[in-house]
């Protein structure tokens, strides 16, 4: 089976990453937008419309289901997808609110994500109809943290402590990471919000949810895709992949 994983850029990696993990046998293809990255603070109607580009280039490479890896494109691409591909479509919006209503006590939740996806309500509303109170912050600083591989030491620790400091106090026992990006930062976050507060990772609840429609066969294959690169693509291919990988470069829409 081929899977298709898009998102605005690398961050999706880390989505990949749990994704080959849990379905080492099945065969990957990642499309990173990095010509066009950060979706985070565009229109709606302009990730709709590169979210599209996106996927035209996955269906043209053959995939059976599609993951929309970046958590801004599932916040307003993912109804228009879900419509437009003769495929099934999992965005990591909905895994991550699912995992963070098993796991909270005190129904009382934090989202962390790009702007965007903030004021997108996306993660607000779905997990606001299953009755739990949500506290949002948009940390727009995080995504530049990781792309410079700032994930430890002191100004990665400041950042998070600046950002998360009003959702420390506002009584929350689970905290979801809603961008791509932020689980490289999870060590710090976990630190900083004290053991009190369980910190939920959208790339493994979304691995989870389409184990139902993977069909674990293939040749434990993975292309990658970007559309530009830039001098530390290949370092941070390594860091959010975990391992050094090729690519190739394509244009969008769709003209290798
Ligand atoms: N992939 C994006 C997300 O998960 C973060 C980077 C961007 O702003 O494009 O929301």
């Amino acid at each position: 089976m081929k899977i298709g994983v898009f998102d605005s850029g690398v961050g999706g990696l880390t989505v990949l990453k749990a994704l080959r993990e849990r379905y080492p046998e099945v065969d990957f293809v990642y499309l990173g937008d990095t010509a066009r990255v950060p979706y985070g603070n565009r229109s709606p109607q302009t990730v709709i419309r590169y979210s599209l580009e996106c996927v035209e280039f996955l269906m043209g490479e053959g995939v059976e289901l599609v993951v929309v890896a970046c958590n801004t494109a599932s916040s307003y691409a993912l109804e228009v997808l879900e419509e437009t591909l003769p495929v099934p479509v999992f965005g990591v919006v909905e895994p991550g609110v699912k995992c963070a209503l098993k796991t909270t006590k005190n129904k009382k939740v934090g989202v962390v994500g790009t702007r965007a996806t903030v004021s997108s309500g996306a993660y607000k509303r779905l997990l606001e109809k299953e009755g739990a109170e949500v506290f949002q912050k948009a940390c727009p600083l995080f995504v530049p943290l990781v792309e410079e591989g700032l994930i430890e030491g002191e100004i990665p620790k400041r950042v998070v402590a600046y950002y998360l400091e009003d959702l420390k106090e506002s009584g929350i026992d689970t905290l979801i990471l809603g961008c791509t990006h932020y689980p490289l930062l999870k060590p710090l976050i976990e630190d900083f919000m004290g053991p009190q507060v369980k910190v939920i990772d959208s790339a493994q609840s979304t691995a989870l949810e389409i184990e139902a429609h993977v069909l674990r066969e293939g040749s434990a294959s993975f292309e990658l895709y970007f559309t530009d690169e830039s001098p530390s693509l290949g370092f941070l291919i390594e860091l959010l992949l975990g391992e050094p990988a090729e690519y190739k470069r394509v244009s969008l829409p769709c003209k290798v």
